[in-house]
C-alpha cells in the first residue's frame, strides 16, 4: 500500500447529523414527527432532538434566529483519518477548534471538532456518535443511514471550484457525475461528489458564467433516505394533508435514480426524503454527464410561471438581494 492509501479518507467519512437554527419550534416538531416521520427524541423550550436510528442525534433544532442550517456534523470512522483530515486542515491554514463537552452534549457525540467551512458554514468532525437501543417511534420504518451516513446536502455557490475543491483537498471527495439544466434563463451545472459508498454526500450547484447565487440559506436541500417505498409514498401523503409546501412532487434522477420528493422546511430550505438511491461500484463506476435534473417528475406542487420561477430556485423569493453577495472560502 502507498501512503497516500494508506492516509486516504475516501470512504472514511460520512454525513453524522444535521444542526438547524429556527424560531419556530413547534413548526418544526410537528413537521419532522408528523411530516417526515422522524422519533422524537427530546424537547426542551430551547431544543429539539430527533433519531432516526441508533444515533441519539441525527437531526437537531435549536432555537434561533438563522432559519437555516448552522452546522453539519460528518462522522470520520477512524482517528487516524481524524488525524489526517486535521493535518491537511492545519497545512491549508484553517483554523479548527475543539468543541467543548455541552457542544458535543447538544450534538449526541462524545467530542468534536469545529471548523469554518464552505459558504462560511460550519462544518463539525466527531468520531464517537451517542447512541440508544431505545425502540424508534416513527411513523417511518426505517432510514438508510450505515456506513454511507444520513443523507446528504446540497448547496449553491459562487464558487463552485473551490468548494469541490475543498471537499476533495480535505475529504478525498470523488465526483460521481454533473448535471447541467437550463433553470430561469441561466444553465445552472451541480457536481455530485461522494465520500463513502452514497452516490453523493454534497451536490454543488452554481449557475454557468455569471456566478450568482439566490439562495438564502447556506444550505439548499438536506437529503434522508427511507428504507421502504411505501413510506416515501406515506411521507409524501402525510406533508401534503398537513399542508406543506411541496417544492417538487415525487420524481426519480437520472444519476443515482433516487425516487424523491422535496417539501419546504418550516425555515424555508428544503427536504428531499428519497428511497432506492444507488450505492457505487468503485471499480465500475465513471463519472457521466446529464443534461437534465430529472428522469421524470419533481414537478412543483403549485404551477403559477411565479411560483414555479421561485419553487425552480428554492427559496430564492428572500434570497435575490444576496445573490452578489460575497462568498468565504477556507481554500484560496
Ligand atoms: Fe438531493
Amino acid at each position: 500500500m502507498d501512503s497516500s492509501a494508506a492516509h486516504g479518507v475516501f470512504g472514511q467519512v460520512s454525513m453524522g447529523y444535521v444542526v438547524v437554527e429556527s424560531e419556530r419550534l413547534g413548526d418544526w416538531r410537528r413537521f419532522l414527527k408528523q411530516g417526515l416521520g422522524l422519533h422524537l427524541e427530546s424537547e426542551s423550550p430551547s431544543e429539539l432532538a430527533f433519531r432516526i436510528d441508533a444515533h441519539c442525534r441525527r437531526f437537531v433544532v435549536k432555537r434561533g434566529p438563522a432559519e437555516d442550517v448552522v452546522a453539519v456534523g460528518w462522522q470520520v470512522h477512524r482517528e487516524g483519518t481524524l488525524a489526517e483530515i486535521l493535518s491537511r486542515l492545519q497545512a491549508r491554514g484553517i483554523a479548527v477548534e475543539d468543541g467543548d463537552e455541552a457542544l458535543a452534549a447538544t450534538r449526541g457525540v462524545r467530542a468534536l471538532k469545529r471548523l469554518k467551512g464552505p459558504k462560511g458554514l460550519t462544518l463539525e468532525l466527531f468520531t464517537d456518535a451517542l447512541t440508544s437501543d431505545a425502540p424508534l417511534r416513527m411513523l417511518s420504518r426505517g432510514f438508510v443511514t450505515g456506513d454511507g451516513g444520513m443523507g446528504h446536502i446540497a448547496l449553491t455557490t459562487r464558487l463552485p471550484t473551490k468548494v469541490c475543491r475543498f471537499w476533495q483537498e480535505i475529504f478525498d471527495a470523488r465526483l460521481s457525475d454533473r448535471i447541467s439544466q437550463p433553470m430561469s434563463g441561466t444553465m445552472l451545472d451541480v457536481s455530485f461528489l461522494r465520500l463513502n459508498e452514497r452516490h453523493h454526500s454534497v451536490a454543488v450547484a452554481a449557475t454557468r458564467g455569471l456566478r450568482v447565487d439566490p439562495i438564502r440559506t447556506q444550505i439548499q436541500h438536506v437529503n434522508m433516505q427511507v428504507a421502504d417505498r411505501a413510506d416515501l409514498s406515506a411521507a409524501y401523503a402525510r406533508c401534503r394533508d398537513l399542508g406543506y409546501e411541496i417544492a417538487h412532487e415525487i420524481g426519480q434522477h437520472p444519476n443515482d435514480l433516487e425516487l424523491s420528493f422535496y417539501v419546504t422546511t418550516p425555515s424555508g430550505f428544503e427536504i428531499e426524503l428519497g428511497w432506492d438511491a444507488l450505492c457505487v461500484d468503485e471499480a465500475a463506476w465513471t463519472p457521466a454527464w446529464y443534461d437534465a435534473i430529472s428522469l421524470w417528475g419533481h414537478r412543483p406542487q403549485k404551477v403559477s410561471p411565479l411560483r414555479q420561477l421561485l419553487l425552480n430556485l428554492g427559496n430564492a423569493g428572500r434570497g435575490l438581494r444576496h445573490a452578489f453577495r460575497p462568498e468565504y472560502s477556507p481554500i484560496p
